[in-house]
């Protein structure tokens, strides 16, 4: 008979989304990694992407706002260069270590612009495997795009299945599932057009968790914002925006769920902190699931490009980083103010 992880699955559920805490997204594969590097010239070696996992992991008193950080597979087998692997150096400082399990988004036979993302091959191996490394939960992003006539019914069922077959296989191996179905924010669409297809979206998402079994306790939904489309003339103000998402989750997310890690998406830093906010400040205490972030660029991003791949830069690189986990955290409680930007703040336990 396999283990029963139900208890252990949703402790770790409940501490990956603790009062105050989000979680650090840095698991981009080695392509998207080498992307970022190179918009800022640092050069894309294997001991550069190490270099800066260690930077991250070993930010003073992360751990203060970032409950768990998701790996990538060649991140998850480095250590510092004192020889520490990172897994220890996370369980060391209080972190949850994740993993990305999914293989990317490959385009979807017969619908044109479209994708559906891969990985179920091997995938109860993997895991275990993971398991026994110390990781204690995992990521899948599927991916939906705005367009002419798409998202198609077939695309968002296609992602919905393999999001809940992940899920429930994760659960059986004793990791979390994190299920991410990621409306792009990409296209000139209305906050109005996002709202629909994400509502149908998880709508689905849970539809297929539901038939296989998926446990809402012991998962953590990472869904995009609702927002209007990125080359829209009309943007939606930040309340409208809170709003709107809070509204797509109150009728799509059950109850149960352990909670929600949003992903940024591509909104500026100070977008991803104020709208973050905004939904504790509009809906205190009219969710039922914790409400928090799962960010990657808008936590990385002003520190990658202070780093720019130079140790003499690390320090202030790491405040960088701090600082908008501070802000990303005060957020997640109703807390974030604009001031908060004007100066980052000292690091402090
Ligand atoms: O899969 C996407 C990441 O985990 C979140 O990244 O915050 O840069 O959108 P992002």
């Amino acid at each position: 008979m396999s283990h029963n992880y139900t208890q252990e699955l949703q402790a770790t559920a409940r501490a990956m989304v603790a009062e105050g805490k989000g979680l650090l997204a840095m698991d981009e594969s080695t392509g998207t990694c080498n992307q970022r590097f190179e918009k800022v010239g640092i050069p894309t070696t294997e001991e550069n992407r190490r270099a800066y996992r260690e930077l991250i992991l070993t930010t003073p008193h992360l751990s203060n706002f970032i409950s768990g950080a998701i790996l990538y597979d060649e991140t998850i087998h480095q250590a510092t260069s004192s020889g520490i692997p990172f897994i220890q150096v996370m369980k060391d400082l209080g972190m949850i270590p994740g993993i990305k399990l999914d293989k990317g988004a490959k385009s979807l036979a017969g619908h044109p612009e479209e994708r559906v993302t891969e990985g179920l091959d091997g995938l109860r191996e993997r895991i275990t495997d993971y398991y026994s490394m110390g990781a204690r939960f995992a990521k899948w992003r599927a991916v939906i795009t705005i367009g002419e006539n798409i998202p198609t019914q077939g695309c968002i069922e296609a992602n919905a299945h393999a999001l809940a077959r992940y899920a429930a296989l994760c659960q059986e191996g004793g990791l979390v599932p994190i299920v991410e179905p990621e409306v792009l924010i990409d296209g000139d669409h209305t906050l109005g057009r996002c709202y629909e297809v994400t509502e149908t979206t998880i709508h689905e998402v849970f539809h297929q968790l539901y038939s296989q079994k998926v446990a809402f306790d012991q998962m953590i939904l990472k869904p995009s914002m609702v927002t209007s489309g990125a080359s829209s003339l009309i943007q939606a103000s930040v309340d409208e925006v809170a709003t709107a998402t809070i509204h797509c989750l109150l009728n799509t997310v059950p109850a149960a769920v352990a909670g929600i890690a949003f992903l940024s998406g591509g909104q500026t830093i100070v977008q991803a902190s104020a709208h973050l906010n905004a939904m504790h400040v509009l809906f205190e205490g009219q969710c039922p699931w914790p409400v928090t972030f799962s960010y990657a660029r808008a936590i990385q991003q002003p520190a990658l490009e202070h780093w720019k791949g130079e140790s003499a830069n690390v320090e202030g690189a790491q405040k960088l980083l701090y600082h908008r986990a501070m802000c990303n955290g005060a957020a997640s409680r109703g807390l974030y103010q604009a001031e908060m930007e004007k100066e980052p703040v000292a690091v402090r336990s």
